[in-house]
């Protein structure tokens, strides 16, 4: 028992909210096997990367990582390196084959596995791997129940996977089809939670628009938010990602009635022209993308929307691409996270034919992100006066008395005050916007 109870393990993660999730399990299954978590990867027995791909610097970001641990390999043999998440889904066999020292691959369904994978290894010294897709039932019996943290804000899973097959999106190629977790154990998780002091619940999936449409008798999202919106405790609500072709006017709705809706959403639309719409296989055009944008200002005026955009698709040309520009100013998102294509393995987009130099995609790159500077500015410089609803999540970063929280933007507030204010609600009048955060004075 000794031995366990002294075995540390460090762990990063990459990319997105359901890594951050899976993440927070890989932590309980090791501390249950008697491992503690270490700040510092020379410290650890056991180092886990939990990484992304949906980009290949993402990817290639995992190869760079595993490159810097072989020297701690080297000096302590005893040392077992992993790597789950999405790039060991992709990758499989391969990580083992190009990374002699790795000990472990886990794919994106196996995390349940871990323990015994890790047990395994440290007493036979063997390689493991598990990378195969379960199906819906263990899948829905082995969704990440959430330990109450001490956090004012957390993520609650409402479904995973994704069916959409966006051609240029690995995503369902590494976290396979679509599953939605039933709404009484989402209900009773954010009730436990909401009890254990969270005041901001964030639901997450890859689309959780379409949350329930493909299991009999389940609820709608937009329901479903209204059931929890009844908690008691629960202060805000926030969730993502959404698909616009499956956002409903119902949903719409939810954020002129429901209160405790913060009024952001971001609605990804990837370009703003039809043409390479439909070759991204979204599944709608820019003016129906706007009609929402219109029915969502109407039904909440203060909402603001944030948006993904990929520049350089294959074919893009430059009409394309100024249609994506138009749509940018027409909607004028507070902010926007742009990326410049990326061909993926097993995706469609990887076969259509790509002539743009890379020159011409930074290009356009540059000319997005100025554009976007300046209407992200006169966005958030609106805020500069005015008083507004923080929620005060901790201490801040920037040290001295200051504290930090978010507006309903989901804006980061510094501010003088009390720690004693973490989990309430305070009024704050912003005194500065910077490009990341604003600053501002309890009022
Ligand atoms: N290349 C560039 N960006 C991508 N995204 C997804 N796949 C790719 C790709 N192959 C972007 C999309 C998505 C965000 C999470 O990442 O904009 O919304
Ligand atoms: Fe998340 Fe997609 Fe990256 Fe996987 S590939 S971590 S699902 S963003």
């Amino acid at each position: 028992m000794d031995r366990e109870t002294n075995r540390k393990f460090y762990l990063e993660t990459f990319g997105c909210q359901m890594n951050v999730v899976d993440s927070e399990r890989i932590v309980d299954l090791l501390q249950g096997i008697g491992y503690r978590q270490v700040e510092a990867a020379d410290e650890a027995d056991l180092i886990l990367l939990n990484t992304c791909s949906i980009r290949d610097k993402a990817e290639r970001k995992v190869y760079g990582h595993l490159g810097r641990f072989k020297p701690l390999k080297d000096r302590n043999p005893g040392l077992i390196l992993g790597v789950g998440g999405c790039v060991a889904q992709q990758e499989g066999e391969r990580l083992l084959e190009k990374v002699r020292y790795l000990d472990l691959v886990f794919g994106t369904h196996n995390i349940h596995k871990l323990p015994d994978m890790v047990q395994e290894v440290e007493g036979r010294r063997v390689r493991r791997i598990e990378t195969e897709f379960l199906d819906r039932e263990t899948r829905l019996q082995l969704f990440p129940k959430r330990a109450v943290g001490d956090t004012v804000s957390r993520f609650v899973t409402v479904m995973q996977g994704c069916d959409n097959f966006c051609s240029y999106c690995v995503v369902p190629h590494v976290r396979g089809r679509e599953v939605s977790r039933p709404s009484d154990e989402i209900l009773a998780e954010v009730c436990e939670l909401a009890a254990g002091g969270v005041r901001e619940i964030t639901l997450i999936g890859q689309n959780v628009n379409s949350y329930g449409r493909k299991e009999p008798g389940e609820v709608s999202f937009a329901d479903l938010l209204r059931r929890v919106h009844e908690v008691d405790g629960v202060e805000r609500i926030r969730f993502t990602t959404s698909h616009p072709r499956d956002l409903s006017d119902e949903l719409i709705d939810c954020f002129g009635d429901l209160e405790k809706l913060c009024k952001h959403i971001n609605l990804p639309v990837q370009s703003g022209s039809d043409r390479i719409l439909e070759m991204m296989n979204r599944g709608y055009t820019g003016q129906d993308y706007l009609a929402k944008v219109a029915r969502l200002k109407a039904a909440c005026p203060q909402i603001r929307l944030t948006s993904d955009i990929i520049v350089g698709f294959p074919g893009e040309t430059e009409n394309d691409f100024a249609a994506t520009l138009e749509l940018m100013e027409e909607v004028g998102y507070a902010d926007v996270f742009s990326f410049l294509y990326s061909s993926r393995p097993q995706t469609a987009a990887a076969q259509m034919p790509d002539s743009l130099s890379a020159k011409a995609k930074q290009d356009r790159f540059d000319r997005l992100l100025a554009l976007q500077e300046k209407i992200s500015r006169q966005t958030w410089a609106q805020d500069v006066g005015r008083v507004l609803p923080v929620l005060v999540e901790g201490e801040s970063r920037q040290g001295g008395d200051q504290i930090f929280g978010r507006t309903t933007w989901n804006r980061i507030v510094n501010f003088q005050g009390e720690k004693t204010l973490v989990g309430q609600v305070v009024p704050v009048r912003i005194t500065t916007d910077f490009r990341n955060s604003q600053l501002g004075e309890a009022a």
